[in-house]
Order: structure tokens, then C-alpha cells, then sequence
């Protein structure tokens, strides 16, 4: 299993990794159902500090992120917005986040811009104080901690039913510009025999490098604009919304007619029995509410799910992750 200085993207991670995470994730959980369990948890991380630099909107990622620093003892300072910071005042964006290397252990970073997080990355790891750095989510192309939360969100789903091995995963929406299935299907490619169908409009399919890669890989991957058939088929359905922030000129997301790709009460009847339903949220109409009480509906487990493999993630990356996975409970 790799050793990880950073969180940079997806690809980064093997299979081991991601049993082993799903295992502490777990692990966590039990921990959480005792106060001296929470305590305990407390006491890990309480001598380290992280920063929080959220420059593109996020409520799930961020409490998520937040709570998982309070569940660990870790302080946390923020800027969820670079009007209030110094890059105002004409700071390079690389000396801002040295300035925070400088007064934390620990640097949680989401920003509009993809590619940011490596350069970052790469800025520190040449600093005096090369700490670790994890994405919250770069523009379009990834979002890594989304994806090992939506991996243990599968991988419990299925535990009855032999895990994700095996499975077939619709992923539905804005595939060109959503950086949540972007990152989850290089992650699903772990999985022997897993199949991927992706199910959008002809505008928001896949980008070639991600074709390139699922080509490179074992995965059985299809690409459709036929929804009903692909979510009739599928073991679990990731539902995801236009992605209307990235709109350039020209490329008027309201033009393109993606009313065919709303997962709606009425198609309930038409998926497996033990299909699952995702979403990373927020959600808009493309997943109806009047689904949310339907035992197939997981995407509030997944929010929650967030939660405790961001608590994981950090214990792995700060090195304590063995405190919790040797101690018997
Ligand atoms: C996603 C994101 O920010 O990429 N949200 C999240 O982190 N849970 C999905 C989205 O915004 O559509």
C-alpha cells in the first residue's frame, strides 16, 4: 500500500488503500457510538492544526471536512472567501498558502481552478514547512475525498451482495464538467469486473482523457443517451446535477435538453430491488425528493458517510491511523 504526503486525485490510490480506508472508516463509527470512544478520538489530533481555504462554494464538503477536524482534536482556521484575504491586495495565490504552511499542519484546499492543488503541491513540498495538502475539489477535474466517500458508500451498500466487485454503476448527469464521476470511475476501476454505463446528453459526456484512461484499464465501460434501459440494468445509479458554474460563452448548458435525465418516483419501479441511488449533492430537479424515503435512496448516508472518511483520511495522512485500528473495542 502507497504512503501518501498529499491528496491530490484519484489515480493516486490503489486497492489496498481502499479496503484498508473502508475498514478504519468503520472502525471510526464504532468508536463514535461511546462518549470515551469520542474522547478517545479527540485525543489524536488535538496538538495539529489545519486550514480550511474554501474559495468556491461547498457546504457539505466543508462541515464535513470541519466536523472531521472537531471528531479529531484538530484546530481549524478558514477563508471561504479571497476578498477577505491578502490575494486582494495582489498576493500570488502560491504565496498565500505558503503563508498558511507557515501557522498550521495541515491545508484542506477547494478552489475553482483545476490543477491548482498540484501546484500547490509541488510549492510546498520545495517550502521550509512541507506539509501535507488535501482536495477538496479542483474546478472540473477532481475531487478525490468525494470518491473514497462514495467508494465506502458502495462498498457498504453491497456487503451482503460480494462488494463492488462485479457490479454495474450508472453514472448520470454532467459527466464533461462533474468532477465527483471523473474521479469515481477511475476508483470504480479497481473493482475487477465492474462495469461502468455512463448516461447523459450527447453535450455532457465523458472527456477523452477519461475515455483514455477506462480504455487503458480492465473496466467494461458504455457510453449512452438512453437512460431508462441504463438505469433498469444497473446496481447502482450516481445521479449528479448540470454543472452550470463552468458555462463559458457559447456553451449555454439552458440550451441542452437533459429533462430526459431526472431520476423521478416513477422510475422505481423499473431499477433492480437492491439497486442503490447516489448523489454527491446538492441536487436540483434531476432527483426527485418524493425518492428520499425509498430503501434504495443512500445519498444521505453518503453526506454523512463523508463525514467519517474525511475523519480516516486525516488520521492516515497524520500517521495515528494505527491508534484506531489496533486498539480492541
Ligand atoms: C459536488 C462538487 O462540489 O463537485 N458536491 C460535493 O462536493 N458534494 C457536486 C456538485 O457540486 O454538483
Amino acid at each position: 500500500m502507497a504512503a501518501h504526503r498529499h491528496i491530490l486525485n484519484a489515480s493516486q490510490f490503489d486497492r489496498p488503500f481502499l479496503d484498508r480506508l473502508c475498514r478504519l472508516t468503520n472502525k471510526i463509527r464504532q468508536f463514535d457510538k461511546s462518549k470515551e470512544g469520542l474522547i478517545y478520538l479527540q485525543s489524536l489530533l488535538a496538538h495539529k492544526r489545519a486550514m480550511l481555504y474554501f474559495t468556491q462554494p461547498s457546504t457539505r464538503t466543508y462541515l464535513s471536512f470541519q466536523s472531521a477536524c472537531h471528531i479529531l482534536g484538530i484546530k481549524n482556521s478558514e477563508i471561504r472567501d479571497p476578498s477577505t484575504s491578502s490575494e486582494r491586495k495582489g498576493e500570488s495565490i502560491e504565496d498565500s498558502l505558503q503563508t498558511f504552511s507557515s501557522y498550521v499542519d495541515l491545508i484542506i484546499m477547494r478552489s475553482p481552478v483545476g490543477g491548482l492543488c498540484d501546484r500547490i503541491a509541488t510549492m510546498l513540498d520545495r517550502s521550509d514547512r512541507p506539509i501535507p495538502l488535501i482536495n477538496a475539489g479542483s474546478g472540473p477535474d477532481e475531487h478525490p475525498t468525494q470518491a473514497l466517500l462514495d467508494i465506502y458508500t458502495l462498498e457498504r451498500s453491497f456487503k451482503n451482495l460480494g462488494g463492488i466487485e462485479g457490479k454495474t454503476i450508472c453514472m448520470v448527469g454532467d459527466l464533461k464538467r462533474g468532477r465527483t464521476v471523473r474521479s469515481l470511475a477511475k476508483l470504480v476501476t479497481l473493482y475487477p469486473r465492474a462495469k461502468i454505463i455512463f448516461a447523459s446528453p450527447k453535450e455532457f459526456k465523458i472527456e477523452a482523457d477519461l475515455r483514455n484512461t477506462l480504455k487503458g484499464s480492465a473496466t467494461e465501460f458504455l457510453e449512452t443517451e438512453d437512460f431508462i434501459d441504463a438505469i433498469s440494468q444497473s446496481d447502482a445509479v450516481y445521479m449528479t446535477r448540470i454543472q452550470d458554474e463552468y458555462d463559458v460563452a457559447g456553451g449555454d448548458s439552458s440550451k441542452v435538453d437533459s429533462s430526459k435525465f431526472c431520476l423521478l418516483a416513477e422510475h422505481l419501479k423499473i431499477m433492480k430491488e437492491t439497486a442503490v441511488i447516489m448523489h454527491p449533492l446538492p441536487r436540483r430537479n434531476e432527483l426527485d425528493p418524493a425518492i428520499d424515503h425509498d430503501p434504495r435512496a443512500k445519498y444521505w448516508r453518503q453526506e454523512r458517510n463523508g463525514m467519517w472518511t474525511r475523519v480516516a483520511l486525516m488520521t492516515t495522512l497524520l500517521g495515528v491511523d494505527e491508534h484506531i485500528l489496533l486498539p480492541e473495542l
